[in-house]
């Protein structure tokens, strides 16, 4: 090797420093020879009992260090702060800018050439992807892959029968006993969620992005072929090193295109925007809210997976992965994008087979017209808001209707299904106080379950708006992420009940149909509830630091990076 190794100014060092460095590593058995030039490859992993979908990747990480010994080099495996989507309260999200600073300064601090990112619960890739980002080595990462499909009763089932379930609950359709019975018969095999949730969206954006092997979105968990595709990254990771292919070579403006327009193509998640905004911010490309919709409002829905569609991500594997779906959008994506493996997007995917076209259709034959993402602007989000077009009601797209409003989350348990809420069909819900700093954390609760007695009446879609975010796995027609939040002293923070508010999509518009001067009327009076209590802790650096949803969510000082270079030792 020409070039030393980032790790040789560890290992290689003589004298009192360099036993330091190699002296207790080696009480873990590793001959003298695995310090003298070898790539160290940093396994950073996110394996935790209380993350439940990243719960095999202790078993996983041993596939990626087989790799990375057969291709010479030397494996390190760390565990990094982990977040499982299902237990932590009041939102992973609060957290993921916190993941991401110890991926960061985990990855920097040590004697690492390259690494591996292992990810799978929703937040566990952002977070993972926006540390390694602001260090710059050269990086790969491997997914956990999803759970195989859940049967219940002779039906498939996976997390978005978790919200149509909920609602049969809500109106006695279905007993407290067969909902326990349902957990078991969704959830297993190990595995992140099996429909095209966050986690595979995510999944999916790291193959978009050029970051993993191919078919890293689909491969099930519990699939021989994901321990396969884990070997596979580990050697590959360690020629990575020797080609010193940084992360930035790979994360182009061009790669971020491609993320956006498969993202339309496979209906996934709104937190995507949220989350690929952030990455971006930390790598140095510029990108917009603007991007999402400009990129992505012309493009159908290609993968007729769940939540926008009918099937698994297990079917989306079988049918031809992701590779099929990029294939279709030939005269979309961005051809030359550089991946991991050396190829670019277009080497991997141009012979790619489809196996099903129930599953994976065409740009001509698509299973709906309108895909991607619509960014919502007007006087009540000056800022943009998001909202899913393939999750939505068409017919909802263009709505006027009554605001009908909940102050915060409490404010909506305690009143939503009271018989005596003055709402109808037409009305509008508008959540306030749930974004970044109001949560705090933007929890996943935009999706409002609606009032069970709507609901009886059979009302099955209405327009909701909060700051904001839902589940990649919810549905219906919501406007999400306003910027700036109600928190913030955004308008959404002036909305009173009986307010007109129009939505129109097509336009790209939302208005709240007040006068200026009657919400600079309000906004005198209005005072924002984050006075009431200043927490202490990261809870506090959060609030007083986190940026806007139409940013990305990231800490202002988080943004960027500081590249690989520590210059002092530590004896
Ligand atoms: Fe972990 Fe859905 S809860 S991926
Ligand atoms: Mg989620």
């Amino acid at each position: 090797m020409e070039k030393k190794l980032r790790s040789q100014q560890w290992f290689g060092k003589k004298g009192k420093d360099g036993f330091i460095y190699r002296a207790w590593m080696k009480n873990q058995g590793i001959p003298h020879d695995e310090f003298e030039g070898k790539p160290v490859i940093g396994i950073c992993n996110t394996w935790s009992e209380l993350t439940p979908c990243n719960g095999h990747f202790r078993e996983l990480a041993e596939s990626v260090k087989k790799g990375v010994w057969e291709a010479g080099g030397f494996p390190v495996e760390f565990p990094v702060t982990s977040l499982g989507e299902t237990l932590i309260k009041p939102t992973a999200m609060l957290y993921r800018n916190l993941a991401s600073m110890d991926v960061e300064e985990s990855i920097r601090a040590n004697p690492i050439d390259g690494v591996v990112l292992m990810c799978g619960c929703d937040k566990t890739t952002p977070s993972l992807i926006m540390g390694a980002c602001s260090v710059d080595i050269p990086t790969l990462v491997i997914s956990g892959g999803p759970m195989m499909k859940g049967r219940w009763r002779g039906k498939y089932i996976g997390t978005s029968d978790v919200w149509h379930m909920a609602e049969q609950y809500k109106t006695g359709d279905l007993s407290q006993e067969e909902f326990v019975e349902a957990e078991a018969c969704m959830a297993r095999t190990p595995g992140h969620c099996a429909v095209m949730g966050t986690a595979s969206t995510m999944a999916s954006m790291v193959e978009a992005l050029g970051l993993s092997l191919p078919n890293n979105a689909s491969i099930p968990a519990a699939d021989s072929r994901r321990k396969v595709l884990a070997h596979l990254s580990g050697r590959r990771i360690v020629d990575m090193v020797r080609e010193e292919m940084y992360l930035s070579k790979i994360l182009t403006r061009e790669a971020f295109e491609n993320a956006i327009i498969v993202n339309a193509a496979i209906g996934g998640s709104t937190n995507f925007v949220i989350h690929l905004l952030a990455i971006a911010g930390r790598i140095g490309v510029d990108l917009k809210l603007d991007d999402f919709d400009a990129l992505s409002h012309d493009i159908p829905l290609i993968a007729n997976i769940q939540p926008s569609g009918e099937h698994f991500m297990e079917d989306l594997y079988y049918s031809g992965g992701l590779p099929a779906v990029i294939k279709e959008l030939e005269s979309l994506i961005r051809k030359d994008a550089l991946t991991v493996n050396g190829k670019t997007m277009w080497e991997n995917c141009n012979a790619a087979p489809c196996y099903d076209r129930d599953v994976v259709g065409t740009l001509e034959n698509p299973f709906k017209p309108q895909s991607g993402m619509a960014v919502v602007k007007g006087n009540l989000a000056i800022n943009g808001a998001v909202i899913k077009p393939s999750a939505a009601t068409p017919a909802l797209m263009t709505h006027r209707g009554k605001a009908v409003v909940f102050e915060n989350i409490e404010d909506y348990h305690a009143r939503v299904d009271d018989p005596d809420l003055d709402i109808d069909a037409n009305s509008i819900m508008v959540l306030k106080n749930v974004g970044p700093k109001g949560y705090p954390g933007m929890a996943e609760v935009g999706n409002m379950t609606l009032p069970k007695k709507l609901l009886e009446q059979g009302v099955t879609d209405m327009v909701r708006i909060s700051d904001g975010r839902m589940s990649g796995t919810g549905y219906g027609t919501v406007v999400l992420h306003v910027s700036p939040e109600a928190s913030a002293g955004g308008t959404l923070a002036l909305v009173q009940n009986g307010d007109w508010i129009s939505l129109d999509v097509p336009n790209r518009s939302l208005h709240l149909e007040v006068s200026d001067e009657e919400l600079a009327e309000r906004r005198r009076e209005w005072e924002s509830q984050l006075r009431a209590q200043p927490p202490r802790g990261y809870v506090n650096l959060y609030i007083q630091h986190v940026e806007q949803a139409h940013l990305g969510a990231d800490m202002d000082f988080l943004k960027g990076k500081s590249g690989s270079v520590v210059t002092r030792d530590s004896h």
